[in-house]
């Protein structure tokens, strides 16, 4: 039987680690939306697409071949971009673009298209809203600015991402503010979620808490 554990929230909050470590323990396949928008923002800066130019940004969305395998690689024209895609330059303007209304058609259905007939644990900002709204089970995944920024900082040092924690707090609130007042696709709480504080609660703890829930049922 095929069912979807659908889970948002905003950056840093834990929404990738959990979703691979559910992934692993449920033998789940793991959709990471985040990535389909930064593949498009890495294939608008390759192209030297002004970001302001909507018409190529959403003909580039038309047809972006994305493949995301069990180990969190991701590839674009079977090209590995696992790394390319967190780089600082891909994630300054990837708010902006998936802002874009017809961006998001596209790619939530790519998303619907990837997730197909499977088992799956499906992360983003509008995964509970808008590509599952049906979903078996919903989670909103939370934590504070000051901690998703430290989370962030420590794994840009793994990535070699050389940004400092200033930088990484200036660029995160941005993209908080732009996720949370995008037109379609903002990153909302709603009723049915079942709302996560992760602040204080070590990956392990999160993950027990989301295996509970669906061994309630
Ligand atoms: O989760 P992430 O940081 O990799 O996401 C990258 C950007 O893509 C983020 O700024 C918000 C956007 N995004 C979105 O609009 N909808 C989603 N379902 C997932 C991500």
């Amino acid at each position: 039987m095929s069912y979807v554990i659908a889970i948002d929230g905003p950056s840093g909050s834990g929404k990738g680690t959990v979703a691979k470590a559910l992934q692993e323990k449920l033998g789940l396949i793991n959709i990471d939306t985040g990535a389909t928008y930064r593949c498009l923002a890495l294939k608008v800066l390759e192209n030297s697409v002004d970001i302001n130019n909507e018409e190529e940004i959403i003909k580039l969305s038309e047809n972006l071949n994305i493949k995301m395998d069990n180990e969190g690689h991701v590839y674009l024209d079977d090209e590995d971009v696992s790394l390319k895609i967190r780089s600082k330059e891909v994630t300054s303007i990837v708010s902006p673009i998936s802002s874009i209304v017809k961006v998001r058609e596209n790619l939530v259905k790519l998303q619907r298209e990837l997730a197909k007939g499977n088992k799956v644990v499906v992360e983003g900002r509008d995964i509970t809203t808008v590509v599952f709204p049906n979903a078996e089970y919903k989670i909103y995944l939370d934590a504070t600015l000051e901690e998703r920024v430290k989370r962030r900082v420590k794994q840009n040092k793994e990535l070699n991402i050389d940004m400092t924690y200033d930088e990484v707090y200036e660029s995160m609130s941005k993209r908080d503010y732009n996720d949370m007042h995008k037109e379609v696709g903002a990153l909302k709480r709603t009723e049915d979620q079942v709302y996560i504080d992760s602040t204080n609660m070590s990956i392990d703890e999160v993950v027990n808490k989301i295996i509970s829930l669906i061994e309630e049922v």
